[in-house]
């Protein structure tokens, strides 16, 4: 046996993964369902470094030296199970099994107790930033015990993304955190691609400016504190031209966004924990109303009456002016954004038991992954000096932010309401701000409803104990139900 460590699925992804991990002095064991895209591996790429070719996954595991250490890159789901079968059934305990897929972080719970069960180690790990980063170092979020990174951490090490000379890489805690805190990272991307999709219509409908105009103001914004890679890309992809007819690419690409179900699972098990990660939830919805249909084709031939998003302005300085509040609102949304995606972990993690460091998770999110971005070095540090423990928001630096973008951030939410462009995002995330600073909520109003129609008490703010009044007969006392 040579190989330091094992790759099973050699789609891209994987072979990506197999082909950074030889580039880094690791000699790779593979396998694949099918041999020839192991062979095509080597023919193309051989030359990366060391790798040993296996044709059963008995051979691959015997190619492994112990701590015998294998990466799953198959789908999530069934044949991740049945992948995980076939190589606990060759290893012997001690070994690691790890799964770099995008699984569902329950499945992962589940695995772990399964597999360490058997003596061996299960380590679920998020893998981010496509099959570039697979290449050329992604963002790695690895769970599992704390005995299986020793082993496994200097090879994530070595080939994960570096962030101001840190590799991007960091044990998240037990069993599933590691999918878990994935899960969150994609949740975030799907508030961050919304919002910057919001913002492009804003400009697009709203100002009638053209795709390569937007572009140019998303690559000045790349220059700010909004500079990431989600908005790099957004301003290539804006000047990119259809080959066909010569159009911008953008206009002529179906206007329905897919998705494969981590920012559902967010959001779902934000509602399992009890956090309001609204942002993220308007950013699912969003792409599920796009691929709505028949119900987009039924408002069309309804004819739904409405403003119809077009915004007007007075001259040229207020255009200006307003394509700067975009960016100022865009900025004060994204950091909504993370402070619900780093509550939700939070949340997760006293649920769950891991010690997570959400500073470390803000570190390792700087490079390799698609949220990357300059302003994670700011969430890092906030984290870091404990003002951001209770929420993000109350970080000195964020709380100032928001003060300076506030009045953008109103500006344009009341536009496009005023004005019939949609902006779920931009509009949830401010009265998620304005329901947090609020002292008093309708919820007590909520209460009161729940206790007159099912007597579902309520508490008073002068007393402690339980209370239920009967409402529909007046003059009747209320009643203490308990302390
Ligand atoms: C990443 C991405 C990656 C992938 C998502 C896209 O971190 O590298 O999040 O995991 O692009 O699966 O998800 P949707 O298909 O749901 O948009």
């Amino acid at each position: 046996a040579t190989a330091n460590i094992g790759v099973v699925g050699l789609a891209a992804m994987g072979s990506n993964l197999a082909r950074n991990l030889a580039r880094h002095g690791n000699t790779v064991a593979l396998f694949n369902r099918h041999y020839e895209r192991t062979e095509k591996l080597i023919e193309d790429h051989g030359d990366d470094g060391n790798f040993v070719p296996a044709k059963t996954i008995e051979e691959f595991v015997a190619s492994l030296t112990k701590p015998r250490t294998a990466i799953i890159m198959v789908k999530a789901g069934a044949p991740t199970d049945a992948t995980i079968e076939a190589l606990a059934d060759a290893m012997d305990p001690g070994d690691i099994i790890v799964d770099g897929g995008n699984s569902y972080f329950k499945d992962t719970i589940r695995r772990e107790k399964d597999i360490r069960a058997r003596g061996l180690h299960f380590v679920g790990c998020g893998v981010s930033g496509g099959e570039e980063g697979a290449l050329n170092g992604p963002s790695l979020m690895p769970g599992g015990t704390d005995e299986s990174w020793k082993t496994l951490g200097p090879i994530l090490k070595s080939i994960a993304a570096q962030a101001e000379g840190e590799p991007c890489v960091t044990h998240i805690g037990e069993n599933g955190a590691g999918h878990f805190v994935k899960m969150v990272h994609n949740g975030i991307e799907y508030a961050d691609m919304q919002l910057i999709a919001e913002s492009y219509d804003i400009m697009r409908r709203g100002m009638g400016m053209t795709p390569d105009e937007i572009g140019d103001v998303f690559e000045a914004w790349n220059k700010t504190e909004l500079n990431s890679y989600l908005i790099e890309i957004t301003a290539d992809l804006l000047h990119e031209k259809d080959k066909k007819t010569g159009k911008p690419l953008v206009d002529i690409i179906v206007d329905h966004a897919g998705m494969k179900g981590t920012g559902t699972w967010t959001v779902q098990t934000a509602l399992e924990l009890g956090t309001p990660v609204t942002v993220v939830a308007e950013g699912v919805f969003a792409r599920g109303l796009s691929d709505q249909t028949e119900l987009r084709a039924g408002a069309a031939e309804q004819n739904l009456s409405g403003p119809d998003g077009t915004i007007e302005f007075a001259n040229d300085e207020e255009r200006k002016a307003f394509i700067n509040d975009i960016r100022q609102a865009m900025y004060a949304s994204k950091i909504v954004a993370y402070a619900q995606g780093f509550n939700e972990i939070n949340d997760g993690a006293k649920e769950y038991g891991w010690d997570i460091d959400l500073a470390a998770v803000a570190r390792i999110w700087r490079g390799g992954c698609i949220i990357r971005a300059q302003f994670l070095n700011v969430v890092s540090d906030a984290f870091e000096s404990g003002e951001a423990n209770v929420s993000l928001l109350f970080a000195s630096y964020f709380k100032d932010a928001i003060e300076r973008c506030q009045g953008s951030w109103r500006r344009v939410v009341a536009k496009t309401m005023s004005c019939g462009i949609p902006a779920p995002v931009f509009a949830t995330s401010l009265s998620y701000y304005d329901a947090l600073r609020s002292k008093r909520l309708p919820a007590c109003l909520i209460q009161s409803q729940r206790d007159f129609f099912g007597a579902h008490t309520y508490g008073r703010v002068d007393e402690p104990g339980t209370f239920h009044t009967l409402w529909a007969e007046p003059g009747r006392p209320e009643e203490k139900m308990s302390d």
